[in-house]
C-alpha cells in the first residue's frame, strides 16, 4: 500500500549544520501524529524540510509515493502538504476574508467551511491581519493551510503563547479535524494536549527519532514522558 507520507534516511539542517540526520517516518492517510520533544531538538526543521525551506543533504520524501524533495515549496503546497509555521505566517495588509481567498485551492475546504470551524474569524473578515488577537493569527493561519485544501497539515506549535481559553478552542479545532479523516503533525511544547487529540507520537532528541508508539500508551507512562520530555527534570530546576 501506498503510504501518505515516507521519509527515508533523511538528513538536513541549515547550510553546513546538520540537525536532523538518518530520520525515518511513515504515515498513513487519516494518521495524527504528535511530534514531541525539549526545545532545539529540530521538531520545526523537520517540519520546514518537509516544505523545502531547509538544506536537505540526504534521503527521501515521498508523498503518496512521489518524490517532492526536489519541489519548491510552493509545488509541496500544491502536492498536498498544508504547513502553519510557529511564526503564523498571514498577511497583515490584507483582512481575514481576504488572506483567505488568496490561499483557496480546488477541494472540499473553502472559506464558509473555515467560518464553520472558527466562528470567530466570520466575526472578524473584515479586519485586517494586524487586528487580531494572538489567538484568532492562529485560526487565521490554520484556515489559509485549510483551504489550501492539504492531505497532510502540518502544525508547529499552534497553542504557544495563548491564554487557555484559546487553547481549548484550537486544540477542539484540531481534534475535528483529525475525527473528519485529516491527517497531520502536530508539534507542541504542551505535550498532554497534543497527545489527547493523535493517535501516534514520535518523540525527537538532537534530530533523531528517540520514541515512537501510540499517544494513548506514552500518556499513560508519565515517567517516561518525563524521562524524554524533559518534564520533570525542568520543574524540579525551576523550583531549586
Ligand atoms: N534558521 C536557522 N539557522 C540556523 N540554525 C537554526 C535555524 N533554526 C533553527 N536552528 C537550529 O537548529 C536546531 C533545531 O532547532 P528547531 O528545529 O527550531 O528545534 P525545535 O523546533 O525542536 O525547538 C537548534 O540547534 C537551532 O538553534
Ligand atoms: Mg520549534
Amino acid at each position: 500500500m501506498t503510504r501518505l507520507l515516507e521519509i527515508a534516511g533523511l538528513r538536513a539542517g541549515y547550510r553546513d549544520a546538520v540537525v536532523i540526520d538518518d530520520l525515518a517516518l511513515a504515515m498513513d492517510a487519516g494518521e495524527s501524529l504528535a511530534l514531541l520533544g525539549r526545545n532545539g531538538v529540530g521538531k520545526s526543521t523537520l517540519l520546514a524540510t518537509l516544505m523545502g525551506l531547509t538544506t536537505m543533504s540526504r534521503g527521501s520524501i515521498r508523498l503518496q509515493g512521489s518524490e517532492i524533495a526536489a519541489l519548491a515549496s510552493h509545488r509541496r503546497n500544491a502536492a498536498g502538504l498544508g504547513y502553519v509555521p510557529q511564526e503564523r505566517e498571514i498577511f497583515a495588509s490584507l483582512s481575514v476574508e481576504q488572506n483567505l481567498r488568496v490561499a483557496l485551492r480546488p477541494g472540499p475546504w473553502n472559506v464558509a467551511q473555515v467560518y464553520d470551524l472558527f466562528p470567530r474569524l466570520e466575526e472578524r473578515r473584515a479586519n485586517f491581519g494586524n487586528q487580531l488577537s494572538g489567538g484568532e493569527q492562529q485560526m487565521l493561519a490554520m484556515g489559509r493551510a485549510l483551504v489550501g485544501n492539504p492531505r497532510l497539515l502540518l502544525l508547529d506549535e499552534p497553542l504557544e503563547g495563548l491564554s487557555p481559553i484559546m487553547m481549548d478552542v484550537l486544540l477542539d479545532a484540531i481534534k475535528a479535524l483529525k475525527d473528519s479523516g485529516l491527517a497531520l503533525v502536530l508539534v507542541e511544547q504542551h505535550a498532554h494536549m497534543a497527545l489527547e487529540v493523535t493517535d501516534r507520537v514520535v518523540v525527537l532528541d538532537r534530530g533523531r527519532i528517540v520514541h515512537q508508539g501510540t499517544s494513548a500508551a506514552f500518556l499513560a507512562d508519565e515517567a517516561h514522558m518525563g524521562r524524554l520530555l524533559g518534564l520533570a527534570q525542568e520543574d524540579s530546576i525551576a523550583t531549586d
